[in-house]
């Protein structure tokens, strides 16, 4: 029988994929993100706009998770063409508004461990701000899947390193205040298995302080069959 309350979410990927189902909440996290408030933007556009330097006119961008879509301008900037995804129909209604531009191929509703798209449809795979909140390896490695199935070069990620004086001082809060369980973070060595394992090989790092930034960056590329 229902108790009438909304089933609680299980593991971190529900809550992932609940977080930002609301209009309200993704008005809120496209205001969090706009260029002045959020002051990370600008590095985290250039670490981007470095590694589509190589990708040919006209490329085709997936960036999934699109969010509310601020990387619709560092993509269409450059002459590439953004196709964006994400699980939230609000976040996708927000990402559309921001992306009436020449350039935008459009925007689909679909979850990251399932992209409905065929074998190497796009050049690259932008996954930012994702795998930090999946703490199941098999459910990040199915995210990995299929990026490199549907990409024809490369997938640009984000993850969250604990070797940090950040990621510390987060774990003494967290502990400090009882909360225990934390983001998901992944090490170098872990993220690179994994990579490995879903057909990627790591080609460059990037972050934005070392030994102090707890926000990592990765260039995959897509290994030969
Ligand atoms: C922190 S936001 C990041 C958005 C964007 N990549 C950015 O950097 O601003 C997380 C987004 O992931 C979406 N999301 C959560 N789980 C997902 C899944 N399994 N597949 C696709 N999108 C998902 C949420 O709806 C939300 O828009």
């Amino acid at each position: 029988m229902g108790t009438g309350q909304p089933a609680k979410p299980e593991a971190d990927h529900d809550k992932a994929r609940i977080a930002w189902q609301t209009p309200e909440a993704a008005v809120a996290y496209r205001q969090s993100r706009e260029p002045i408030r959020f002051k990370r933007y600008d590095r985290e556009e250039t670490i981007i706009s470095d590694w589509l330097r190589d990708l040919g006119d006209g490329g085709l961008v997936l960036d999934i998770p699109c969010g509310t879509g601020r990387f619709i301008r560092s993509v269409t900037q450059r002459g590439l063409r953004y196709l964006g995804a994400d699980v939230s129909c609000a976040m996708i209604g927000e990402a559309r508004r921001a992306g009436q531009c020449p350039g935008v191929a459009g925007f689909l509703s679909a979850e990251a461990e399932r992209i409905p798209l065929a074998d190497e449809a796009v050049d690259c795979v932008i996954l930012w701000r994702l795998l930090h909140h999946i703490r199941e390896p098999g459910v990040r490695r199915a995210m990995l899947r299929e990026a490199a199935r549907v990409t024809r070069h490369k997938v640009l990620v984000s993850f969250n390193l604990p070797l940090g004086f950040t990621y510390l001082r987060k774990l003494c809060h967290r502990t400090l205040s009882g909360r225990s369980r934390g983001a998901g973070v992944v090490s170098h060595w872990r993220l690179k298995r994994e990579t490995q394992q879903s057909g990627l090989r790591m080609v460059d790092t990037r972050s934005f302080k070392k030994y102090a930034s707890i926000n990592w960056f990765a260039c995959l590329e897509k290994t030969a069959p």
